[in-house]
C-alpha cells in the first residue's frame, strides 16, 4: 500500500535537517536516488509503474501532487514539505503533477535503472493489476 512516511527533522535554530537510513526509516535498500528539477508549469512527470521496484519520493523543495493508482484504488497525495516521504509499493501507477516553481522531486529506489522493470502502458498496468 502506499504510505506517507513522516521522516525525522532535527529542528535547530540553524536550519533544520532531515534524514533516512536503508530499513530504518524507508522499508528498502537503496540502490539508486535520482532528482526531477525545472519542471515547465504544466508538465506532467511519470505515468508508468514497475513491477518490482520500490520508491520512496520527497519534495525536497516546493510542492507538487502524486497521483496513484494501485489494486485498492486511486489516491492524490499534495507533497510540499521535505520530511514528508511517500512510499510506493511495486504496481502502483504514479502521475507527478501541478510542480511549483522550483520544485525538486528527489527519488529513492530500491533497484537500478532497467527499463524492462517499467510498465508503461495504462491499459497492461490495468491488467496486470486487475486481470482482464
Ligand atoms: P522516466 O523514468 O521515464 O521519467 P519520469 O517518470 O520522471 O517521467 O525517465 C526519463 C528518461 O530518463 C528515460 O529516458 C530514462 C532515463 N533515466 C535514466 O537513465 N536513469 C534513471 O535513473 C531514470 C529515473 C531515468
Amino acid at each position: 500500500m502506499t504510505e506517507l512516511l513522516h521522516l525525522p527533522k532535527i529542528e535547530d535554530r540553524r536550519g533544520n535537517l532531515s534524514f533516512f537510513e536503508d530499513f530504518k526509516q524507508l522499508p528498502f535498500e537503496i540502490r539508486r536516488v535520482y532528482w526531477v528539477y525545472d519542471v515547465p508549469g504544466g508538465e506532467t512527470r511519470g505515468g508508468h509503474a514497475y513491477h518490482q521496484l520500490q520508491e520512496v519520493i520527497i519534495a525536497l523543495s516546493g510542492s507538487f501532487d502524486v497521483h496513484t493508482e494501485d489494486s485498492s484504488g486511486k489516491k492524490v497525495y499534495s507533497l510540499n514539505r521535505s520530511y514528508m516521504g511517500l512510499y510506493l509499493p511495486p504496481l502502483t501507477w504514479r502521475n507527478l503533477e501541478n510542480f511549483s516553481t522550483n520544485a525538486i522531486c528527489l527519488v529513492a529506489a530500491s533497484s537500478f535503472y532497467n527499463e524492462s522493470d517499467y510498465i508503461r502502458d495504462y491499459d497492461s498496468f490495468r491488467t496486470i493489476v486487475y486481470g482482464k
